[in-house]
């Protein structure tokens, strides 16, 4: 493998503007209460299951025993729902004294304990999606406040604000707010897909200059017709969206939902593929008390979490379709090295039948591919060769491949 700083340079980032505060220089690994958890807070019906910090800590727990720390996952990230229905007399928020005795604080310090990083949530306007006070009148103090509960992440959401035209302001102010607490903490932007949503043109040189991440569709929903309809939505607007990602700033097409109740494991492997491919956040939204090892298994693959994890930082894209089959690549690090997946929207299995060459790799000696789902060496291929590809049955099969250029 030859490395190539020059490509680097070339690909690697949008450009000399992009947020600068050393975060997310690969997409940010972790996990993320919403979509399965909600906003579940009645303590006393669900204690298990609600809002509160023995969630969060639960989930902490199980991120370091069962081996997800050591794969890369280190957010604990809290979601909607967690603040008190009112701020304090200083106008401070503060979390709900029921379900977070020991407040922000002490949970953010029992998960630096742990060796883990602690995520929040705010939205810009008054409130949150679920009615909770929130940032638009007190942005600035919010920062300071998060910064001061040492907070690592902060994911701000938008849907009360109902002048989405006022966001290309109130994000890049909270950028600043957040700059000037000192903390480096990464910022998740709902931003664009608010702007989507009501018609307004997104400027990503913008979004890439204050966000780390951004949210740029719909939300997740625990089905596979959610997983495939937002991998639609990057295929169509790739041209845009790839230029934009880099190490610093990734789009987001929301959580995994690898180990809830609708994937098939199949369908898991797929959402895990893809969300490498992509260089997507890996936000698992999940029980990871009850999570079963064959899902498990697919979250920590190790070659998969590399290709998610490469240092180029640069997001895959569709880049041929042959009957049901989408294949997919994304460049790394290395002059000649990709990630590859094939991807079955039809539902039986299928064999596609296609050189390298035709998804681009020009190396001339040719490549050595290994299938890295199911750990299968192809050994070297050249570039002309007609080769048969299996997929396995859809919806959601895929046939995933680490390749690198070999003699
Ligand atoms: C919580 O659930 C319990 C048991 O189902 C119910 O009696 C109570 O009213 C609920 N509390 C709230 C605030 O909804
Ligand atoms: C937030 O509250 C302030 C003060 O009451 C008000 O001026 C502003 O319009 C509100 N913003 C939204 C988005 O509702
Ligand atoms: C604040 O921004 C400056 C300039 O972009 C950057 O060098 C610094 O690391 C940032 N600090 C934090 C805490 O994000
Ligand atoms: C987009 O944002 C960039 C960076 O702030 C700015 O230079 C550029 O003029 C904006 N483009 C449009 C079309 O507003």
């Amino acid at each position: 493998m030859w490395a190539s700083a020059v490509l680097l340079v070339l690909l690697g980032s949008f450009g000399a503007n992009a947020l600068d505060n050393g975060l997310a220089r690969t997409p940010p690994m972790g996990w993320l209460a919403w979509e399965r958890f909600r906003c579940n807070v009645n303590c006393t019906a669900d204690p298990k299951n609600c809002v509160s910090e023995k969630l969060f800590m639960e989930m902490a727990d199980r991120l370091v025993e069962d081996g997800y720390k050591d794969a890369g996952y280190e957010y604990v990230n809290i979601d909607d729902c967690w603040m008190a229905k009112q701020r304090d007399a200083n106008n401070k928020l503060y979390a709900d004294p029921e379900r977070f005795p020991s407040g922000i604080k002490g949970l953010a310090d029992y998960i630096h304990s742990k060796g883990l990083k602690l995520g929040i949530y705010t939205a810009y306007g008054n409130f949150t999606c679920q009615g909770y006070p929130a940032s638009g009148m007190h942005l600035e103090l919010d920062a300071q406040t998060f910064a001061e509960w040492g907070v690592d992440m902060l994911k701000m959401d938008g849907c009360k604000q109902m002048d989405r035209h006022t966001m290309k302001k109130g994000y890049p102010q909270m950028t600043k707010y957040l700059n000037a607490t000192g903390r480096p903490i990464l910022f998740s932007c709902s931003w664009p897909d608010y702007e989507r949503g009501a018609g307004i043109p997104i400027n990503y040189t913008l979004v890439a200059e204050n966000c780390n991440i951004w949210r740029n569709y719909v939300d997740i929903q625990d089905s596979w017709q959610s997983v495939l309809s937002i991998i639609d939505y990057y295929a169509k607007e790739q041209d845009t969206l790839v230029p934009v990602a880099g190490p610093g700033n990734f789009n987001d097409p929301d959580m995994l939902i690898i180990g809830d109740f609708s994937l098939s494991v199949e369908q898991a492997k797929a959402q895990m593929a893809m969300w490498a491919i992509l260089a997507a956040p890996l936000l698992m939204s999940n029980d990871l008390r009850t999570i079963t090892p064959e899902y498990r298994d697919i979250l920590l693959n190790k070659d998969v979490i590399a290709i998610s994890q490469d240092n180029a930082g640069i997001m895959g894209k569709r880049v041929l379709q042959d009957g049901d089959v989408d294949i997919w690549t994304r460049h790394l690090e290395y002059w000649e090295e990709w990630g590859v997946v094939f991807f079955n929207n039809g539902t039986t299995a299928t064999t596609v039948t296609i050189k390298l060459k035709d998804i681009g790799f020009s190396y001339i000696l040719g490549y050595d591919c290994r299938d890295i789902l199911n750990n299968v060496e192809f050994g070297h291929i050249e570039i002309e060769q007609l080769r048969d590809w299996h997929v396995p049955a859809g919806p959601g099969g895929v046939l995933m491949l680490y390749c690198f250029d070999s003699e």
